[in-house]
């Protein structure tokens, strides 16, 4: 044991000034960066995190000396290490360019370290390893935890000690679950500062790194058609809808303990919903964007039981097919009244928002996946074509619907005349699709946080006041779910959800979009 915090904080001055290196009086010397990704022989890391960084890699966003260690007690050689990661890389950005070249060559800069998460001494062996490739470098560190939250602060303290940059920064990215509930949450946080400055800690909400989530602020500021109209005034309500057309399948025992509200609510759909909301921030600096969040979410009223509804999905066949209940995963109990689905109605009590109801809808085992944001507007005063649309004037307000995924799409319903000699009315979209109006693929969240996280950008990364704020709107509610044990209303698997969630969008005069 050593040092008593995990290295010098050091902005990336590295990259911003002079993107080689650091000037040390006589002449400049180069920096290195080593991302180490701990819980490398996890499904994350597999899934997203190697794919990521060979990404940035291939398109030439990561600097010129790197090198990534993945971390984990499996034992696995570096050779075995890549054929691993070898098989989860994809030539997606452009299968004509060499793509199976830069591979290989991506490949050649990955290794491995097999230690504990709580032992300092094979931390320190790793640093070693570190320092080998780093020699003769400014050495900054990245460390990307990708392994469950009962051992973050455990692996916090070991590279801390054994493993953080003397000379470089030192960056950890934490993965979700943030906790359980406020107190949890803010345990959490005390631990992982004992051994990091606030600055060093990027907590990873990777719904802020979706394409259509960073488009908000850009779609509403910088477009007077949309600002002006973002309030009470003229938003009747909003609706952020998420929803999986899979179960918990083999992530149920996490699930268990988590459920929808906390896996999906508490985090990705009310950041989005943060941003939708937050009032116009100073300059578009991480602190300030971060400023506008904690402040609105500190404006909402915390959940109250009587504006959500649960749901679970039950087993059920559909073209002969049978698809399980949630309770049919063996690492899920029998009796479990977790939610796989959750609707609930939130409220900001600021002048902007004063009455507007904001619903969230996220399930699992639903009929189809996606993620929406839904903005209804209020009707047109006066309605000159009442004879046209007749007394449901809901069905003439525009909307404006942000499709994030699948298919991301931004259209905004509009009442057309149906072109000919009559005076006929249709909705009809304007229409932007991405797929057609931005041919080249979008990049996955993860590319865009490894990015920002590699280059000491902030903005998309969750500070810790963001997220007291957030677990106190969640918090109380969560627990009397689980005081008063209140049972989930069960669903068909692959269905819409339970019936429920419209009669508590009907209590506020709401149609799911
Ligand atoms: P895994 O369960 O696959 O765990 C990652 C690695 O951690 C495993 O390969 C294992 O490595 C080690 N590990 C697993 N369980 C334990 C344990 N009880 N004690 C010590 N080590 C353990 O997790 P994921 O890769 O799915 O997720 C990593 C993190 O990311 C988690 O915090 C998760 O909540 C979060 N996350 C995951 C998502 C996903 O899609 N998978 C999505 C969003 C967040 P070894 O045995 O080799 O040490
Ligand atoms: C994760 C949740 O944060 O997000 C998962 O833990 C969920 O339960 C996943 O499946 C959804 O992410 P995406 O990017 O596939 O919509």
């Amino acid at each position: 044991a050593g040092k008593s915090t995990i290295g010098e904080l050091r902005p990336l001055s590295t990259s911003e000034e002079n993107p080689e290196g650091v000037n040390f009086g006589k002449g400049v010397m180069e920096s290195t960066i080593s991302i180490t990704v701990v819980g490398a022989s996890g499904d994350l890391a597999k899934k997203k995190i190697f794919p990521a960084l060979f990404a940035l890699y291939y398109e030439g966003f990561l600097p010129k000396h790197f090198t990534v260690f993945g971390y984990a007690r499996s034992k696995m050689t570096d050779e075995e290490l890549r054929t691993m990661v070898s098989k989860t890389l994809t030539c997606r950005i452009d299968q004509r360019e060499n793509c199976g070249d830069k591979m290989e060559q991506f490949l050649k800069r990955c290794f491995y370290h097999s230690g504990q998460y709580n032992s300092e001494e094979n931390f320190a062996e790793l640093d070693k390893k570190l320092r080998e490739k780093e020699v003769g470098k400014v050495p900054n560190r990245l460390f990307y935890l990708s392994i469950p939250p009962n051992i973050f602060v455990d692996v916090v303290r070991c590279a801390s000690y054994s493993a953080s940059s003397s000379t470089g920064w030192t960056r950890v990215i934490v993965e979700k679950p943030f906790g359980r509930d406020s107190e949890s949450s803010a345990e959490l946080t005390r631990c992982l500062k004992l051994y990091l400055n606030e600055d060093q800690i990027f907590r990873i909400d990777h719904y802020l790194g979706k394409e259509l989530v960073e488009n908000l602020s850009v779609l509403r500021f910088s477009n007077l058609v949309f600002e002006p109209l973002w309030s009470r005034n003229y938003i009747r309500n909003v609706q952020f809808i998420f929803s999986e057309d899979f179960g918990t399948e083999g992530r149920g025992g996490y699930f268990d303990s988590y459920g929808i509200i906390r896996d999906i609510m508490q985090n990705h759909l009310l950041q989005i919903l943060a941003l939708f909301a937050m009032e116009t921030p100073v300059s578009l600096d991480a602190e300030d964007i971060r400023n506008e969040k904690v402040k609105v979410l500190r404006s909402m009223r915390p959940l109250q039981l009587d504006d959500v509804i649960t749901g679970q999905y039950k087993g059920h066949m559909k073209g002969g097919k049978a698809y399980p209940a949630y309770t049919d995963d063996p690492t899920v109990p029998n009796d479990s009244l977790t939610a796989t689905f959750a609707a609930a109605a939130l409220f900001i009590d600021n002048a902007r928002w004063d009455g507007v109801p904001f619903l969230m809808k996220a399930g699992k085992a639903l009929h189809k996946r996606g993620a929406e944001i839904r903005v209804q507007f209020r009707h047109v005063p006066g309605n000159l074509y009442k004879r046209t649309f007749g007394t449901d004037l809901d069905k003439a307000t525009n909307e404006l619907v942000i499709r994030v995924q699948p298919d991301e799409t931004i259209y905004l319903k509009i009442n057309n005349k149906i072109p000919g000699l009559g005076m006929r009315l249709d909705r009809s979209n304007l229409d932007l699709h991405y797929a057609a109006r931005y041919p080249r693929e979008i990049p996955d969240a993860y590319e865009r946080l490894l990015l920002d996280a590699i280059e000491g950008e902030r903005r998309l990364f969750i500070r810790s006041d963001e997220l007291d704020a957030a677990w106190a709107l969640f918090s109380p509610l969560l627990k009397e779910l689980e005081e008063k044990k209140i049972a989930p209303e069960l669903y068909p698997y692959g269905s819409r959800g339970p019936v429920g969630a419209h009669y508590l969008a009907a209590k506020y005069n709401v149609r799911w979009g």
